[in-house]
């Protein structure tokens, strides 16, 4: 398949949405990451996205609506939980799980009764949505297992001859995928995946909105991935978690990736002296081995997470080997955007993390 790169003019986006109405592949900013995106009501077209980014087929996929009111279509109810949140987040980086209506082909959702929506905070996403007459399901425009993309040129990298248009827009302003909150338990939101929208700002949402016996929690993953980084293939022999994407192994750069937790001056000289020791021993190609230090710890959160997924994919290309990455959050600290990249650094290093 030839892929087309189109920069976001209105009428390449009239473009784009008819390829999707036609069932076929779009890539397209949002505020989070790159989405790749098919037509989500057409079973045929969402096939086609597991196909392209080499995806389990138990891992479901987020429909992105252009108006609050299509959610009505794809859900089943609608509860004052859920207003609060959209009234408060949307559009933006959160995404609702909730129990699907039967509009929703069991394809696009792993075989799950339930579904997950959001409501992205981009023009050109929106623009693509409202002119494709669909809800275009979207994953991260990433070949599986590898990091998201953030800059339509990572895009390339992966996508290349597996879609049929990458719409070139701007670099993607959050850099982390949304939060995903599951909303099928009455007055009890769970956070599924951490991202820009804290768990300190959906409650502070609901009180907003009226609402006092709404709990919110964050499941502590128990990630199986920890136990076995490496077990991508094999999904069905574990216990089925609640976020079936989370248990696969993610964001991997090709080097090996090693995080360093401590006080500051400690973790400093950790990280040098594995530095040191790393440059002295040779690659399986027998060169020296290339160690790279990824110090995020410097910036605040946001900042980081805006760069994340970019410079590990700069890495990969400067062929490191080894990249030895500062904690960006204290053991003490919770729930915000700290430990979002911290989420993903961590499944970056497949949970290799050294305190000091
Ligand atoms: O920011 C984002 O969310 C980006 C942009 C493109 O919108 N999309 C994204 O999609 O990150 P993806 O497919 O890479 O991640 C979707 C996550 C996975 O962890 C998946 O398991 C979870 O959402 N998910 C999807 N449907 C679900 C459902 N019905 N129940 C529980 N988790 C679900
Ligand atoms: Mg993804």
């Amino acid at each position: 398949m030839k892929t087309q790169g189109l920069k976001p003019s209105s009428e390449n986006i009239a473009y784009s949405a008819d390829v999707i109405a036609k069932g076929g592949l779009v890539v397209f900013p949002t505020e989070t990451v790159y989405g790749l995106g098919a037509n989500g009501l057409d079973p045929i077209a969402i096939e086609k996205i597991y196909q392209a980014k080499g995806r389990p087929p138990d891992n479901p996929m987020i429909f992105h609506i252009s108006s609050p009111l299509d959610l009505e279509f794809l859900a089943q109810v609608i509860t004052r939980d859920m207003e609060a949140l959209i009234v408060a987040f949307w559009p933006g980086p959160l995404t609702l799980v909730v129990r699907k209506s039967s509009a929703v082909p069991f394809v696009a959702t792993g075989g799950l009764t339930t579904v997950a929506v959001r409501m992205p905070d981009h023009e050109v996403a929106l623009e693509l949505i409202e002119k494709a007459q669909c809800p275009v399901v979207a994953p991260s425009a990433n070949l599986s297992g590898r990091p998201s993309p953030t800059r339509y040129q990572d895009v390339w990298e992966d996508m290349d001859g597996l879609v049929d248009v990458i719409l070139e827009g701007d670099d993607c302003q959050v850099g982390i995928e949304s939060t995903v909150v599951d909303m099928t338990v009455p007055e009890k939101i769970t956070v599924l995946r951490p991202g820009a929208v804290s768990v300190e700002e959906i409650k502070g949402a609901l009180e907003s909105y009226g609402i006092k016996d709404t709990q919110v929690i964050w499941d502590q993953e128990k990630p199986d991935v920890q136990k076995n980084p490496d077990n991508q293939e094999s999904p069905h022999n574990q216990e089925s978690p609640k976020s079936p994407g989370m248990k696969y192994k993610h964001y991997a750069p090709k080097g090996e990736m090693v995080i360093v937790q401590g006080e500051r001056q400690k973790v400093k000289d950790k990280i040098e002296s594995l530095k040191l020791e790393a440059e002295g021993q040779k690659n399986d190609q027998g060169n020296i081995k290339k160690v790279a230090v990824l110090f995020l710890e410097d910036i605040a959160p946001k900042e980081a997470a805006y760069q994340l997924f970019a410079r590990l994919r700069e890495l990969d290309r400067q062929g490191v080997d080894l990249i030895l990455a500062a904690s960006i959050i204290k053991e003490e600290e919770d729930g915000g955007m700290g430990h979002a990249v911290m989420n993903r650094m961590l499944k970056a290093a497949g949970h290799r993390l050294i305190k000091v």
